[in-house]
């Protein structure tokens, strides 16, 4: 079989904690022969060393543009710069979060420069590429460090305390969307026994919130079919948005935290909290708004700060994953390895464009943006 070359560059993006591939998942690609070259220091905010990715068998290089020279497959966790982008050879795979609906620039560059990408937002939402699938990964990492942020930030204790001192009640958390992130807030918050409530626009989430232990906000929004293809949710019309804060309303100025998760895919996320309801919360309440990289749920949100306003913390993190490294790179680096070992047969590239997971994840080949969703966001924008 003839190896290939597989290269690990450090993470660029200030701030980005995270690697794309671990040495155990590397084991096993340089067992079967292949050649895999990580930039010195690449693991080192996940806890691994370069002497653990050494005895992986991989090649440590200190050289940024060595580690990319002749490499026909790079694994990257956060979109190449333009170095990275020029350091990389015509014709080579790249695996990486690309924010293909809202990066075209970055999009026309890699079919210009002839590179092979995939994009892992654009893992399908199927059984079969579930172990590839990023975005539920790195949810439920956001999930999780959601409601510890909130337990942290929020001026009461999360559990009911019985004391010498007197009972402390527990707090109220509310969950707005529950997809991955928000099931995840859910079932950490509960844990940390507060009482949760949740609500989703899509009815079929009822039946997961209560299995975890939360209420499910009954409020009648008559927004019909509110699942949209591959069981995301679909925009709510203005109106619809409007009736949904005048109902919820209650809910979250009752809520001692707020989490919100609520997003649809390639749109700016819905505005469900504004200022006014915001600020008519408790002093010393919460949001925290796992939204805000796409604008945010709150109408109070800054991204990447935290905002006090009448008493009550929003905050809007960005990159919660990157909080978590050492976990968030395992799972990370295991969605990436499954999707390395589909697309390698006897040390050769396996491009089937028929399949539904090269079909969704490809966004360029050969010089042309390949993926009719991306084609279009980038034509249109
Ligand atoms: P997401 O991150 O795009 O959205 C988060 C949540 O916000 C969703 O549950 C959505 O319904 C909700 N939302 C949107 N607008 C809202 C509004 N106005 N008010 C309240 N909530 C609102 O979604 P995520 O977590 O990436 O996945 C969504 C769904 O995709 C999953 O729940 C599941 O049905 C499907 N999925 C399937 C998988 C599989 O089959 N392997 C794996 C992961 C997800």
């Amino acid at each position: 079989m003839k190896p290939m070359k597989l290269a690990v560059p450090k993470e660029k993006v200030e701030g980005e904690t995270r690697v794309a591939l671990l040495p155990d998942d590397i084991s096993k690609l340089t067992e079967a022969g292949n050649e895999v070259i990580v930039e010195s220091g690449a693991g080192a905010e996940a806890g691994f060393a370069d002497s653990d990715y050494e005895d992986a068998g991989a090649t440590v290089k200190a050289d940024a543009q060595s580690v990319l020279n002749d490499a026909e497959v790079v694994l990257k966790v956060q979109g190449p710069e333009e170095q990275e982008l020029e350091g990389m050879k015509q014709g080579a795979l790249l695996i990486s979060f690309l924010a293909p609906l809202s990066s075209p620039e970055l999009i026309k560059s890699l079919a210009e420069r002839n590179v092979t990408a995939f994009a892992m937002e654009m893992i399908p939402r199927t059984t079969r590429a579930q172990s590839m699938d990023a975005l539920s990964t790195m949810s439920t990492v956001s999930g999780y460090k959601a409601a510890l942020i909130a337990a942290a930030e929020l001026s009461k204790f999360f559990p009911m305390l019985t004391t010498a001192a007197g009972t402390v009640r527990p707090s109220k958390v509310l969950v707005i969307g529950a997809g991955v992130a928000g099931l995840q807030a859910i079932a950490t918050a509960r844990r940390l026994g507060a009482q949760v409530e949740a609500f989703d626009t899509r009815p079929v989430v009822k039946e997961q919130v209560k299995s975890l232990g939360a209420k499910f906000l009954e409020i009648e929004l008559d927004a019909g079919d509110a699942e949209a293809e591959g069981g995301y949710a679909r925009e709510l019309t203005e109106e619809e948005q409007q009736k949904q804060r005048e109902l919820m309303d209650k809910a979250v100025t009752g809520a001692d935290a707020v989490i919100t998760t609520a997003l649809v895919p390639g749109k700016t996320a819905p505005v469900l909290i504004t200022a006014e309801t915001a600020r008519s919360m408790r002093p010393g309440s919460v949001i925290v708004d796992l939204a805000a990289e796409a604008g945010g749920n709150c109408e109070l949100t800054v991204p990447g700060k935290e905002n006090i306003d009448n008493g009550v913390r929003i905050i809007g993190p960005l990159n919660l994953p990157a909080s978590m490294p050492a976990h968030a790179s395992q799972l990370y680096s295991r969605n990436v390895f499954t999707l390395i070992d589909y697309l390698i047969d006897e040390g050769a590239l396996k491009l089937d464009f028929e399949d539904e997971i090269t079909k969704g994840t490809c966004v360029t080949n050969e010089g042309r943006i390949v993926n009719d969703t991306v084609r279009a966001a980038v034509e249109g924008g």
